[in-house]
């Protein structure tokens, strides 16, 4: 029994509506799959790094890591990564502000990306501590975070000005990896579509017709971040096709979709092999390249 099947049979009116999304989902992996194809140089390969592997390249795996890193613990892991990356692997890491220039100085010329995990809505002026999507351009970031379940429940971000930062990214050039996600308690409740569909709604609304295709969403569901317990499959699969169907809605084709919570190279496998999962955004895990890596092979099969 999934994750989600469990939760759903204390919520029986939950249960149908999952199911009529999951039933549309295959429908739009298939779609979605020929456009990937397509759009496959649109938004985050479009970086100059990534271009190179972009006609090859099959998912997106993204490090993210947290505040967590020194400049030297940095110097090894971004070595390593730089060594170890396979040519057709689409990786990028979202550091700490203050290690962009090292990010960018180890990365330069090879095929990793790197960004941020955070962006300011603001283009310039009094705003004490913010860093601007220009700010993070002039970097070479390739990609930034927005809205990640930690910066909503710890820093107060709504989906208002999540909306905001992804157009901000976009603007300047970058990639917004946009995060949504229930938490546990939501979906005990029943409330996994309406959450989920309303984040995105949030930023679909809000951002530009070029903005919205150069989005890259990420599934991160709050109870399975930093647990070890990833989402099982069934659960990602409903979820991805709930997202794929609400983009096709608002005429967004080939978006790449990302799980992230608890993937490792243990799970990556299933996971990246789910229907709609064009990738995955890693916390913990991408603090060890070595695992790091093997997610990206665990991509490649
Ligand atoms: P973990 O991989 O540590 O669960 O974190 C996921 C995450 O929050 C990535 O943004």
């Amino acid at each position: 029994m999934s994750t989600a099947e469990r939760f759903f049979a204390k919520c029986p009116n939950q249960r149908s509506e999952s199911s009529r999304h999951f039933a549309l989902s295959e429908k739009s992996a298939a779609k979605h799959k020929s456009a990937r194809s397509m759009c496959i140089i649109s938004g985050f390969l479009k970086s100059e790094r990534l271009m190179a592997t972009s006609m090859v390249a099959t998912k997106y795996i993204v490090g993210n890591w947290k505040l967590h890193g020194s400049t030297q613990e940095n110097a090894v892991r971004l070595a390593a990564l730089k060594a170890g990356c396979r040519h057709g692997d689409a990786l990028a890491v979202c550091v700490p502000f203050p290690y962009l220039a090292q990010a960018q100085q180890a990365l330069q010329g090879s095929a990793i990306g790197w960004g941020a995990q955070n962006v300011s809505e603001q283009a310039k002026g009094a705003f004490t501590g913010e860093v601007s999507a220009a700010m993070l351009a002039d970097f070479g970031c390739s990609c930034a975070i927005v809205g990640h379940s930690e910066r909503r429940a710890l820093y107060g971000e709504d989906d208002a000005t999540v909306a905001r930062k992804a157009q901000a990214v976009a603007e300047a050039g970058m990639t917004p990896i946009v995060c949504v996600g229930e938490t546990l308690a939501e979906r005990k409740c029943g409330e996994m579509v309406q959450v989920v569909t309303r984040q995105l709604a949030a930023v679909l609304a809000h951002v530009s017709a070029e903005t919205k295709q150069r989005l890259v969403i990420a599934y991160e569901p709050v109870w399975a971040i930093g647990t070890g317990l990833a989402a099982s499959e069934d659960d990602v699969r409903e979820v991805h096709a709930l997202l794929r169907g609400q983009l096709e809605k608002a005429g967004v084709t080939g978006t790449r979709l990302l799980y992230g919570g608890s993937v490792k190279a243990s799970n990556a496998g299933a996971l990246l092999n789910t229907a709609n999962v064009d990738g995955a955004l890693v916390g913990g895990a991408s603090l060890d390249a070595e695992e790091f890596l093997k997610i990206a092979q665990a991509a490649r099969a």
